[in-house]
């Protein structure tokens, strides 16, 4: 009898979980995530999942002395070729990258503008006609202080192109974005030719930024207002 008993008890337990594996099962897969059956549907689902609408940035902004070319693949050559040992430092990138590194790096900021997280150009010298350097603005965030980013390779420092990059990009941004009414820059301490740079464009400085309980960079800023106050 008693035997019966417990083989009643081991019955009903097989159902009960069979029931509750059942359900947990549909709702696991059939009511909390989507269906995929097949490598060609994953691939439309990825290819298809959400975009942001492309912000209208322009391709090519010409200036006097440079010329400011919207980011793509193509420049990763170029990119390679002028991101020098000596500009890298200022930015406190590697000492030592290869090709596949620049690649990787210029196909991440591509990817970050089609998302619109930040649009980056390209710095061309007009009267030599090639790359020079490269410019960003990133939107604000969280995880990358700062929004500018900017170099020139050091045969170009001092001649007034990044001044002009910095108006050009400026204008385009505040064109582009029309909600903003700002934006930042970190410079290091000891980055005075970044620091010069900046507050000769008219970046006031608006604080300090800490990294370990000590000041690492001044925070700079430019307004709307001061780059629509600029002639033409
Ligand atoms: C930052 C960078 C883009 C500036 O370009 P640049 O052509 O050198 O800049 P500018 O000539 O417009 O301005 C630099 C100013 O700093 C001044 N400066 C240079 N060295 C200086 C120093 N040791 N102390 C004080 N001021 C200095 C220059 O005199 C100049 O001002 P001036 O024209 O009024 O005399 C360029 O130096 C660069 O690519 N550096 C490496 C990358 C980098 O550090 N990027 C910035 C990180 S946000």
């Amino acid at each position: 009898m008693k035997n019966w008993f417990d083989f009643k008890k081991i019955i009903f337990t097989i159902i009960t979980l069979s029931i509750f594996g059942f359900f947990g099962y549909y709702l696991f897969f059939n009511g909390t995530s989507e269906k995929v059956n097949t490598v060609q549907e994953l691939q439309k689902k990825v290819s298809t999942k959400e975009k942001p609408k492309p912000l209208n940035y322009s391709d090519e902004i010409p200036g006097k002395i440079i010329t400011l070319k919207k980011m793509t693949l193509d420049c990763v050559q170029d990119y390679y070729n002028v991101f020098s040992p000596r500009v890298r430092q200022g930015l406190e990138f590697p000492e030592k990258i290869t090709f596949a590194y620049v690649a990787y790096y210029v196909d991440s900021l591509v990817r970050k503008q089609k998302n619109n997280k930040l649009i980056a150009y390209n710095i061309w010298d007009n009267k030599d006609n090639k790359m020079v350097g490269s410019i960003q603005v990133r939107e604000k965030n969280d995880y990358d202080p700062g929004q500018l980013g900017m170099w020139l390779n050091e045969n170009y420092w001092g001649g007034g192109r990044i001044q002009e990059a910095l108006l050009l990009i400026s204008k385009e941004y505040f064109r582009v974005r029309t909600e903003a009414n700002d934006y930042i820059a970190h410079a290091r301490l000891w980055n005075d030719r970044s620091l010069g740079s900046l507050k000769k464009f008219g970046f006031k400085k608006v604080g300090d930024y800490v990294e370990d309980g000590k000041i690492t960079r001044h925070v700079y800023e430019i307004t709307r207002a001061d780059i629509e106050a600029r002639p033409n």
